[in-house]
């Protein structure tokens, strides 16, 4: 299918970071139908519904649009301490704060990806983000599964994957995520 808009949001905050240089690299590997955008939650401030209370922050509201106009989002997340980072789970919290109607993951299909310098590749994370936003109606494509592991040798300075076998298998997942987005649209239209 052409033009489908897919947007990626890194967990990671930090420049050079090993999961938002994989999702990067995602743009290379889809099919000339998909055209990747990169979604920010840097700015997002920690949920308080304080703050909440006197409505959704600027960059709340955004990331919220991004993500309800895509026709896909990839996720990639750094695994802290055997599960997603905060900066994801507070973005995640924001969204989920929206009214019925609004609910930019309900529907929504998704595709994960992790990287990590351990021999593990952020699996535990994933499964953690995978019940997160699954239990937001997220519709998450099954396989194949990325766990980049041992990623500062799969990777060149500027942010290139270098590794074949990777690149193989997210280029596998890039196609199984175009099919399962339009499976969906059908299903769900
Ligand atoms: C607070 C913290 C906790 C971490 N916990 C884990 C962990 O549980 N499992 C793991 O594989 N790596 C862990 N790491 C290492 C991260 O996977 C590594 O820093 C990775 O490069 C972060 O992703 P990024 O490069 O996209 O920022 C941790 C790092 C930090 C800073």
């Amino acid at each position: 299918m052409a033009g489908l808009k897919i947007v990626g949001i890194s967990g990671s905050l930090r420049a050079g970071s090993f999961n938002t240089w994989a999702l990067q690299n995602c743009a290379s590997l889809m099919s000339s139908g998909m055209t990747l955008h990169m979604a920010s939650i840097q700015d997002l401030p920690l949920y308080n519904p304080d703050l909440h209370a006197n409505g959704f922050p600027k960059s709340v509201q955004t990331l919220r649009d991004e993500m309800a106009s895509a026709d896909g989002i990839i996720l990639a997340s750094p695994e802290y301490n055997w599960t997603i980072g905060a900066p994801l789970k507070n973005a995640i919290d924001w969204i989920s704060r929206f009214p019925e109607g609004q609910q930019a993951f309900a529907q929504k299909p998704c595709a994960i990806i992790s990287a990590t310098p351990g021999p593990l590749g952020g699996a535990r994370g994933q499964y953690d983000l995978r019940r997160s936003i699954g239990g937001l109606g997220a519709l998450v494509l099954s396989k194949p599964e990325i766990f980049i592991n041992h990623c500062k040798t799969k990777f060149d300075t500027n942010g290139k994957i270098t590794d074949e076998p990777t690149l193989k298998i997210m280029k596998e997942q890039m196609t199984a995520f175009e099919d399962w987005i339009v499976r969906m649209k059908k299903a769900f239209q």
